[in-house]
């Protein structure tokens, strides 16, 4: 017997115990976007807090930022010239609208088969509570084999916007050789993922204001340009006919894939039914020239993730509305600037938007996309644990989706992140009826566990 395999024995007798926790934390509706839920964001941290004391971590303290608390906290290794690690993790939720379309209540988490619904299940509280459980069953089984730092951050859903802050003023509080971030996910429950790669995102609202109040459409029809038109046309001009981004500039700082990265990413078991089937479309979309492995890793995106004018109500109402939004979104890829993306779009509109309306932009919190280092040895690590798990090598993809903080770590503290998660393309995150695989999310924990042991060279 070894400490290693008393932890995994530990962890499996435990696992009833961590998926209720699981569930306590997901009842708190720490949404970080919503002011109403200013007290849940504490309560969620304070959640973290207590847990990590429970685990047996005296040295656990609630940083203030400008926004939303971090949660730090350390235990050092028993063991002599151990490395140090560093988990990253974040408690805010994303908003559970639309409400009406849950099955569940999105703070009432509920098993159903081999899933658990609910907001923040997958993203990401169940991958924290999947670290601080390998972390409870390491301490518990042994000396501890790495000296262990938690960071746990409030404002991950709304782009991190006090992080950069935080983590240049705490350098040395963060001092660490490597970061865990298991906010990624994986391709599929067969395939555990390393991602290396990851979209930045640049956020904006739009406002557009015709007349100053909404018009009888009758009365003034044919005389004033309806914004909620003009708003149509300006999204519509902002892709051409090959599904191309319009804005000026664009593409400039684009890198190309190299050839062996290409045909690498290619490789990856993600086909078009896979995509269909997890999204429900009828058919797929995008840039000619690129197929969907490249389109979602490797090129930069504009969407609409909401527009809002004029009468939604039920039933009709005649009238010309005052005004139009859009919230508009770019994923962008390494290289690309977000202050030069701001750039792109306001001159964008300086050239298209008609003199019949006023309009104003406003930038939110975004972040820079990252491409992280393949070959240090917390991949190594990392690699073994996730095949001696699920029997197979895990598959390194570049991810879609954003975590600010991974660009900010390499650029303030100078600090690469290791990148994994067992949350699956089928788990809804951000959208209603949010679940986690549970199996999946077992075979998480364990893996972790191995992670810990092979990262300090403990058999
Ligand atoms: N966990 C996600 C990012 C992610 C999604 C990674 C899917 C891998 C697969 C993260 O919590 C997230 O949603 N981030 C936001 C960041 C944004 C608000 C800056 C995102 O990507 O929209
Ligand atoms: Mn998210």
């Amino acid at each position: 017997m070894s400490y290693r395999s008393d932890a995994l024995e530990y962890s499996k007798k435990n696992l009833d115990n961590y998926q209720e926790i699981l569930q306590d934390f997901i009842k708190i509706p720490s949404i970080s976007t919503d002011p109403k839920q200013k007290s849940s964001m504490l309560e969620a941290a304070d959640f973290v807090r207590s847990l990590l004391i429970k685990f047996g971590i005296v040295d656990v303290q609630i940083l203030e930022t400008k926004g939303h608390p971090v949660v730090f906290a350390e235990k050092k290794a028993t063991v002599e010239n151990a490395s140090t690690v560093l988990i990253y993790g974040h408690y805010d939720v994303q908003p559970s609208d639309p409400v009406d379309l849950w099955l569940t209540n999105p703070f009432s988490p509920v098993e159903k088969g081999d899933r658990l619904l609910g907001r923040g299940t997958s993203d990401m509280k169940g991958q924290i509570i999947a670290c601080l459980a390998a972390y409870n069953a390491v301490s518990a089984s042994g000396p501890i084999p790495v000296n262990f730092k938690f960071l746990f951050e409030g404002e991950e859903e709304i782009g991190s916007p006090n992080l950069p802050d935080f983590l240049s003023s705490h350098k040395e509080l963060l001092e660490c050789d490597i970061i865990l971030n298991p906010d990624a996910g994986m391709i599929s429950p067969n395939n555990p993922t390393i991602v290396y790669g990851l979209r930045g995102l640049t956020y904006f609202e739009l406002n557009l204001t015709g007349p100053d109040h909404d018009l009888h459409s009758g009365m003034f029809g044919g005389v004033i340009h309806n914004p909620a038109i003009v708003l149509a046309e300006l999204i519509v001009g902002m892709h051409d006919e090959n599904w191309k981004v319009t804005l000026p500039g664009f593409y400039e700082d684009v890198l190309p894939l190299s050839e062996e990265e290409r045909e690498q990413l290619l490789r990856l078991p993600i086909t078009d039914e896979d995509l269909k089937r997890q999204t429900g479309v009828p058919e797929l979309w995008g840039e000619t020239g690129y197929n969907p492995i490249e389109r979602l890793g490797c090129r930069p995106t504009l969407e609409i993730s909401g527009m809002l004018s004029g009468f939604v109500g039920e039933g009709s109402k005649t009238i010309i509305p005052s005004s139009a939004m859009a919230k508009i979104s770019m994923r962008t890829v390494p290289n690309q600037d977000p202050e030069k993306i701001f750039e792109q779009l306001r001159k964008y509109l300086e050239m298209n938007v008609p003199s019949t309306v006023r309009w104003d932009l406003q930038k939110f919190a975004g972040g820079w996309a990252s491409i992280s280092d393949r070959n240090n040895p917390g991949v190594i690590s990392l690699t073994k644990a996730l095949e001696t798990v699920w029997g197979v090598k895990p598959l390194f993809k570049r991810e879609g989706g954003s975590i600010p903080v991974v660009a900010s770590m390499q650029r303030i503290l100078g600090k690469e992140s290791v990148l994994t998660g067992f949350g699956l393309p089928e788990d809804k995150i951000h959208s209603p009826n949010e679940s986690l695989h549970l199996p999946t999310w077992k075979k998480g924990i364990l893996s972790l566990i191995h992670f810990f042991y092979n990262y300090a060279g403990i058999e």
